[in-house]
């Protein structure tokens, strides 16, 4: 089975990190978002995944390739220069759909549910799509669903006035007739051809669409709180691992706690770790405390220095910071530093939209 995944578009609300990396590479819990999307969708039964991408130079083809080498599942990409909706991108996937049914997986979203069942329940009850929903406190912000004798009824994408609080999650199951339904749909009044819009034909064409309640937490990773929100849920699912007192890479008067992983020639020195963490690969960390929900990318140095629930890419440097570093996502190449010295300044170089806080 075919399955698509929508990874067009600026990500400008993770700018200025998404300056340099498409979101689907932003780390979380030190794999790329698209790697948990892969993952639910070879869960699901899909065997070859198309990847709507900003353009055949995307540095999501670069990192993934074919897709045989680096995750297993064979990856066709599909350009989608000019992006103008999440209908647009899927009509794009037609001729590499063909005729079979397939799943289309918003490349920005993470889920805790495997999502096998949703596809069981589609082709179970022949419905012509099949939609993930879960309820949300602020619906406005999403697509809106509503129910009638557990059927699908109406969809309406960020309404004003929300009829119900029960949102189009990110996954969706569709037959061939949603291209169709593709081409009867208007730009809607943001100017998108909206997946929304196209389902809501369906319904008026009385074909059936099913819903399907997810369990356990959902992400639309689009925001930098979203983001270390999924890595926090995620970190939280690393299986308890206990502390190997004998670990070379461990040294000084370091204290590791269970839950904690740590990559190769990395080494952690006379500092505090307190799980779930995951530390990459030729990390060094020295007089430092890192604690729960931090995910450290490969060749980063942290020296006395504090950081907890935050997200630390590759080729960092954070050397000595007083005061905790909290709630931080911090990109590659990256250097927090702290250089005593006459006049007593601080001194930045930063991108579009950063945010630095001191208190
Ligand atoms: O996250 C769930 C929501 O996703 C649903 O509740 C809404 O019904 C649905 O319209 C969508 O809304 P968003 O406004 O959040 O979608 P966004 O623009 O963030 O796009 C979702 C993903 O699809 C993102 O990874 C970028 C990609 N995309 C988006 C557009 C507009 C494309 O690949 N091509 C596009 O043209």
């Amino acid at each position: 089975m075919k399955a698509v995944i929508l990874c067009a578009g600026k990500g400008t609300r993770l700018y200025p990190v998404t300056l340099t990396m498409p979101k689907p590479l932003v780390p979380v819990a030190n794999k790329p978002l698209l790697r948990y999307a892969i993952d639910t969708l070879t869960n699901m039964g899909a065997t070859e995944i198309g990847l709507v991408v900003d353009s055949l130079d995307s540095p999501i083809r670069e990192r993934l390739g074919d897709g045989l080498q680096t995750v297993g599942v064979p990856l066709t990409y599909i350009a989608q220069t000019n992006p103008k909706g999440l209908a647009h991108a899927v009509k794009l996937c037609q001729p590499f759909v063909g005729d079979e049914p397939f799943i289309v997986y918003l490349g920005d979203n993470v889920f805790q549910d495997r999502m096998d069942v949703l596809y069981r329940q589609f082709e179970e009850t022949g419905a012509s799509a099949a939609l993930a929903l879960t309820e949300v406190p602020n619906p406005s912000a999403f697509g809106i669903a509503e129910l009638e004798n557990g059927q699908i009824v109406r969809l309406v994408e960020k309404p004003k006035d929300p009829p119900t609080n029960l949102a189009v999650a990110g996954v969706y199951v569709f037959k061939p007739d949603i291209f169709d339904a593709i081409d009867h749909i208007k730009p809607s009044w943001r100017n998108e051809l909206e997946i929304t819009d196209a389902i809501q034909y369906l319904l008026d064409q009385g074909k059936g669409v099913i819903p399907y309640v997810v369990n356990g937490w959902w992400i639309d990773a689009g925001k930098p709180d979203a983001i270390m929100l999924a890595n926090q849920l995620i970190l939280e699912q690393l299986p308890f691992t206990p502390v190997d007192l004998q670990d070379p890479r461990i040294k000084g008067d370091s204290h590791v706690s269970h839950r904690v992983i740590i990559g190769e020639d990395s080494e952690i020195i006379d500092s505090v770790i307190r799980g779930p963490v995951i530390i990459g690969d030729n990390v060094t960390i020295s007089n430092a405390y890192i604690g729960p929900y931090t995910a450290i990318g490969n060749n980063v140095i942290i020296e006395h220095s504090e950081i907890e629930h935050s997200i630390v890419m590759s080729f960092c440097t954070i050397k000595n910071i007083a005061g905790r570093i909290d709630a931080s996502l911090i990109a590659d190449n990256a250097t927090v530093i702290h250089e005593p010295k006459k006049p007593n300044t601080h001194r930045f170089v930063l991108a579009e939209n950063s945010l630095v806080q001191l208190s």
